[in-house]
């Protein structure tokens, strides 16, 4: 391989001549005591702040104390319809059609709500399969949705593990694992990316098997959307659940999105939990007893929904629109290469990478020889932020809309020392 890119004058190269570098200034970047910029990895936890929410945040909380009520339907972007100025914004980043996506409450609580109407046990088919390394609020959700039916988890949940040496899944043995429960599986419920290697699962592979054997299937996205491009309907996905704090850059604990698939939307047999936003919005305030649903992913919606989260969200998702998902992943690969490169060129001895090939931004790097937390403490007080998960791994991930190559450049070059 060629050696330039173990020179610094190569970021510096690869940052001039990068078509996206203007999307970093659209963020603020945290600072460290002294004033300086910090280099910031952490995407995959908490996405940086867009300068823009401050203005549509700040427009809106103007509204409010001038119009107060008449804000529903006023300006440009009323409160009545708010979440439907977001659908088209998401359509393209989950590969949505316009009935198939919603942005409502919180991940985890989509993920019950898509439950109650995609997990129905019967005596035949109760189980559900998830990974056995499922981000935690997965398997309560899923344990929990199995204890309510009366089922007991140590019998009904299934868990796929990676084989004894290895660390991410191989295909071939997702797929034995569904063929071995075919008959008795309900629900499969897998990350998009799983959190703690990285690993991409191939979602459509996944999907199309399992519905050979009429088997439904939901995936958690939280570090999948925003990351990488997604192509939900066609992939044929009954359900997907993400947040939008993490990649998607709208703030702590920002609003939640849900795809259901169309064949689903209409589907008057599904069981549902209701509320008044999943009523048909021309007759929702005649206020009706009777209920009749929205026929898209909206009649999954409970409540009215929070505004001021909302605008952070539309704020950040613009910017997305702007810098086209395409382009961003185009970035996001050279970005991660980059790194991968670096790591293997001056940490080979001390750090090993534990993501596949198949990856979004983030790589997981299994720090060898030397305590893990005290490596990620050590970056911290060189101003770099990524974070330290237990036993011995640091997630990084240069995130395309506001990270560099120079950025990736000064990280290797600090961990290099601290390993
Ligand atoms: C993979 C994954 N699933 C679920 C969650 C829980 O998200 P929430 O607190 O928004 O329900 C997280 C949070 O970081 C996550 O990373």
């Amino acid at each position: 391989m060629n050696q330039d890119f173990i020179k610094q004058d190569y970021a510096e190269a690869q940052d001039a001549k990068d078509k996206l570098k203007f999307f970093r200034e659209e963020f603020y970047h945290p600072q460290s005591a002294n004033g300086n910029r910090r280099k910031y990895f952490c995407g995959h936890s908490l996405g940086l702040q867009p300068k823009r929410v401050e203005k549509y945040v700040n427009e809106d909380l103007k509204k409010w104390q001038k119009l107060a009520v008449r804000g529903h339907f006023s300006g440009d972007f009323p409160w009545m319809p708010y979440h439907e100025f977001i659908a088209p914004l998401l359509m393209p980043l989950v590969g949505a059609q316009r009935n198939e996506v919603v942005c409502m409450n919180s991940l985890t609580a989509n993920l019950h709500f898509m439950m109650v109407s995609f997990f129905n046990p019967n005596d035949k088919r109760y189980k559900i399969l998830i990974e056995a390394d499922a981000f935690p609020s997965d398997r309560y959700a899923v344990t929990s949705q199995l204890q309510f039916h009366n089922l007991d988890p140590k019998e009904a949940l299934i868990e796929i593990k990676s084989r004894e040496t290895e660390t991410t899944f191989r295909l071939d043995d997702i797929l034995s694992v569904i063929e071995e429960n075919k008959d008795s599986l309900a629900l499969i419920l897998l990350p998009g990316v799983q959190y703690y290697t990285g690993q991409v699962l191939p979602i459509a592979e996944i999907t199309k098997f399992a519905h050979r054997y009429n088997i439904k299937v939901g995936f958690d996205l939280a570090h999948a959307a925003g990351n990488l491009e997604l192509d939900l309907h066609a992939w044929g996905v009954d359900f997907a659940c993400w947040c939008h704090y993490k990649y998607l850059n709208s703030g702590p604990g920002a609003v939640g999105g849900c795809f259901v698939h169309e064949k689903h939307v209409t589907d008057k047999n599904l069981k549902k939990f209701l509320g008044w936003w999943g009523h048909n919005k021309q007759t929702r305030f005649t206020m009706p007893n009777a209920y009749e649903s929205m026929q898209t992913a909206e009649s999954w919606q409970l409540s009215n929904p929070p505004i001021i989260s909302l605008c952070a969200i539309r704020a950040s998702l613009e910017i997305f629109q702007e810098a086209g998902i395409k382009n961003l992943r185009i970035k996001s690969k050279k970005l991660t290469a980059y790194l991968e490169n670096l790591i293997k060129h001056y940490c080979s001895d001390t750090i090993k990478i534990i993501t596949p090939d198949e990856r979004g931004c983030q790589l997981s790097l299994k720090i060898k020889t030397t305590n893990a937390q005290a490596c990620a403490d050590g970056l911290d007080k060189l101003d770099i932020d990524c974070d330290f998960r237990y036993p011995d791994v640091i997630r990084v991930a240069p995130v395309p809309l506001y990270n560099s190559f120079t950025d990736v450049w000064d990280f290797v070059n600090a961990i290099k020392k601290l390993v």
